[in-house]
C-alpha cells in the first residue's frame, strides 16, 4: 500500500492444514481472519480465532467476504459481525474493523463500494494500514543467542546472531543465566566465505563474531543482553503450545526445549488449559493430542534465559523435541521463579580469621581423570595425612555423592552437568567453611570443570589424575569397562562418551609412572604449599 509493504501468509483453514496456520501465525504481527457472509461464524473460524488468541496474536480484522451472496443486506451483515464480535471477545479479541467485502466483486477491498452505501467503517487496505507496526528490531533491546566459541591464534571468539538490537566495540554485555559480564573487544565479520573486515558494528539479522575483552566463561546456549536490559532468568516457564507429535503430551513427560541455540532437557509439570481443535471444546486437560492446544508450565532444573513473547518474539518462541523429531512449538505467556528476586549477599566473612584459626586456608582441588585413574586413592591417602598433620580437610567424591546428594542423577550430559553443579556448589561452600576440599569426580569435559571454577573462584586448582583408557580398562576394579564394552553401560566415559583432559592443570599426577603413595605424597606437598597462610 502507499503506507508501507506486506507479506501475505495464507493458511488455509482445513484441518490437514492447521500446522501451515499455526506456521504463518507464528510468524505475523497481525491476522486477516476470512468469514464467509452466507455462512457465517463457521466452526472454522472459531478454530482459527482461538488459534490466533492462542498464538499470541493481538491485532485482528475481519474480512466477511462473499457480501454479494447475501445481496449486500446490511442486517444480514450485522448479524455475522455480531456474532464474530462476540465469539472473539469472549476468547480475548478484541476486533479492530470487521469489513463488508466481496473478492469477486472488489467492493470495499482498496475502495469504498457503492454497494454498502450503508458501511461506515475503513476498507480491508485501509484496516491493514491501520494496524501498528512491529517494533524494529534493530531498536529493541539486544538479544545474541551464543552459537559457538572458537579459539582462533590464542583469541577466543564467540560467535552468534543478532536476534534484535545492536552491538559495537566497547559495549558492556552480560551473558544470561548467570549474569558474567565482559565488554566486546573486536567485532570481526565474514563477507560470504571470502574474506574477514573488521568492523565496529553489527546489528539485528546479522550474525557476528566478537572477541571480549576478559576471560570469563560462555558457552553455546547462553543469551548476551545490555546488563540494564536483560532476559528473564527462569527454571520455570508457562507457555501456550501446539502439539504435533502422534503420541499425546502428559504431565511428567521429559522433552527437549529448544530456544534460540539454548537447549534443556524439561519435564511437563502441568497441563493447565487443553483445547481440543476439533470440536473446540475446552478438552480434559490430562493430556495434549496430536493438533492440540493448551496452555502447559515446563520445569528445567537449569535456569533458561527467555523473554516474554509479547515483549520479543524472537526469544519469546521456541520448540519441543522428543526423540529426534519436533514435537510441539510454543510462545512463551510467562516465565517465573526467577532469580531476578532473589537478593544474595555475600556470608562468606571471616576468611582470614578462619586461616588463622586453621592455620591454613581454604580452597578446593578438582581431581579430575577417567574411572578407576586413581581419584578417589589418591585423595583418601592424601586426606589420612594430612588430618594427621593437622589439617582441616575432607573429601567429596562423585561415586558418593551419587547415592545421596546426586541420587536422582544419571550420566546424561544434563545429567553431568547437574551433577558437577552441585559438586562444586558444596565445595565453594566448604571452602567458604575454611576447609581444604578435595573433590573426585571424573568431570569429563573441559566445559564441566570451567563451570566449577567458575562457581568457586579463585582458589579452584584443578589435578590431573593422568592414566589412558587402556591402563584403566587393565585396572578395572570395579568391571566396568568389561561392561561397558559389553554395551551394557551407556555413555560411559572413555568408551562411549568422551573425556577431555585438562590443558592447563596446576598439578598432574600420573598414575602409570607413580604409586599411589607417591602421587599422595607430591600431592600432600602441593597442598600444604598452596594453602600456607
Ligand atoms: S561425572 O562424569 O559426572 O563426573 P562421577 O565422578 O560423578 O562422574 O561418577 C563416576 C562414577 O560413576 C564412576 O567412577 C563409576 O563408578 C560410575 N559410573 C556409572 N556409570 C558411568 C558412566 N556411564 N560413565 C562414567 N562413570 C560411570
Amino acid at each position: 500500500t502507499q503506507r508501507r509493504r506486506y507479506v501475505i501468509i495464507d493458511a488455509p483453514g482445513h484441518k490437514e492444514f492447521l500446522k501451515n496456520m499455526v506456521t504463518g501465525a507464528a510468524q505475523a504481527d497481525a491476522a486477516i481472519l476470512v468469514v464467509d457472509a452466507a455462512q457465517g461464524l463457521a466452526e472454522q473460524t472459531r478454530r482459527h480465532a482461538y488459534l490466533l488468541h492462542l498464538l499470541g496474536i493481538r491485532q485482528v480484522a475481519v474480512a466477511v467476504n462473499k457480501i454479494d451472496l447475501i445481496d449486500h443486506d446490511p442486517v444480514k451483515f450485522q448479524a455475522v459481525a455480531d456474532a464474530v464480535r462476540n465469539y472473539l471477545a469472549d476468547i480475548g479479541i478484541e476486533v479492530q474493523a470487521i469489513v463488508p467485502l466481496s473478492a469477486r466483486q472488489g467492493d470495499n477491498i482498496a475502495s469504498r463500494s457503492l454497494n454498502t452505501a450503508w458501511y461506515q467503517g475503513p476498507t480491508l487496505i485501509g484496516a491493514l494500514d491501520a494496524f501498528a507496526p512491529r517494533a524494529q528490531l534493530t531498536e529493541q533491546p539486544l538479544r545474541l543467542p551464543i552459537q559457538d566459541l572458537y579459539r582462533y591464534e590464542d583469541k577466543r571468539i564467540v560467535v552468534g546472531r543478532i536476534e534484535s538490537g545492536h552491538l559495537k566495540v566497547g559495549d558492556r554485555i552480560r551473558f544470561a543465566p548467570g549474569g558474567r559480564e565482559a565488554t566486546v573487544a573486536t567485532l570481526e565479520f565474514w563477507d560470504g566465505n571470502v574474506k574477514r573486515t573488521p568492523r565496529s558494528e553489527a546489528v539485528a539479522g546479522e550474525s557476528v563474531a566478537f572477541t571480549l575483552d576478559e576471560d570469563v566463561f560462555v558457552e553455546r546456549g547462553a543469551l548476551a543482553s545490555t546488563p540494564d536490559q536483560r532476559p528473564r532468568e527462569a527454571t520455570r516457564v508457562t507457555v501456550r503450545l501446539f502439539w504435533l507429535d502422534r503420541e499425546a503430551l502428559k504431565p511428567g513427560d521429559r522433552l527437549t526445549l529448544k530456544l534460540g541455540t539454548a537447549e534443556r532437557e524439561v519435564e511437563v509439570e502441568a497441563i493447565t488449559e487443553v483445547l481440543d481443535v476439533e470440536s473446540l471444546n475446552s478438552a480434559d486437560a490430562k493430556q495434549v493430542d496430536r493438533n492440540g492446544v493448551a496452555r502447559v508450565t515446563l520445569r528445567s532444573r537449569k535456569p533458561l534465559a527467555l523473554d516474554l513473547y509479547e515483549n520479543n518474539a524472537r526469544t519469546g518462541r521456541g520448540v519441543l523435541i522428543r526423540g529426534p523429531q519436533i514435537a510441539g512449538g510454543f510462545i512463551v505467556d510467562f516465565a517465573g521463579e526467577t532469580t531476578e528476586n532473589l537478593f544474595p549477599f555475600d556470608v562468606g566473612v571471616g576468611k582470614p580469621q578462619r586461616a588463622q584459626i586453621n592455620g591454613h586456608r581454604g580452597g578446593v582441588l578438582w581431581l579430575t581423570g577417567l574411572s578407576g585413574a586413581g581419584k578417589s586413592t589418591i585423595a583418601i591417602a592424601t586426606l589420612h595425612t594430612l588430618l594427621r598433620r593437622g589439617m582441616q580437610i575432607y573429601a567429596l567424591d562423585g561415586d558418593n555423592l551419587r547415592s545421596g546428594l546426586n541420587r536422582d542423577l544419571g550420566f546424561t550430559p544434563a545429567d553431568r552437568n547437574e551433577n558437577i553443579r552441585r559438586i562444586a556448589e558444596v565445595a565453594r561452600l566448604m571452602a567458604d567453611a575454611g576447609l581444604i576440599v578435595i573433590v573426585s569426580t571424573i568431570s569429563p569435559l573441559i566445559s564441566l570443570r570451567e563451570m566449577a571454577r567458575e562457581i568457586i573462584g579463585h582458589d579452584f586448582h584443578e589435578i590431573y589424575i593422568q592414566a589412558d583408557v587402556a591402563t584403566c580398562q587393565a585396572r578395572d576394579r570395579k568391571g566396568l569397562y568389561a561392561r561397558a564394552l559389553a554395551g551394557e553401560i551407556p555413555n560411559f566415559t572413555g568408551v562411549s562418551a568422551p573425556y577431555e583432559a585438562p590443558i592447563t592443570p596446576a598439578l598432574t599426577l600420573d598414575t602409570r609412572r607413580t604409586t599411589p603413595d607417591a602421587a599422595a605424597a607430591r600431592f600432600c606437598d602441593f597442598i600444604e604449599q598452596t594453602f600456607k597462610v
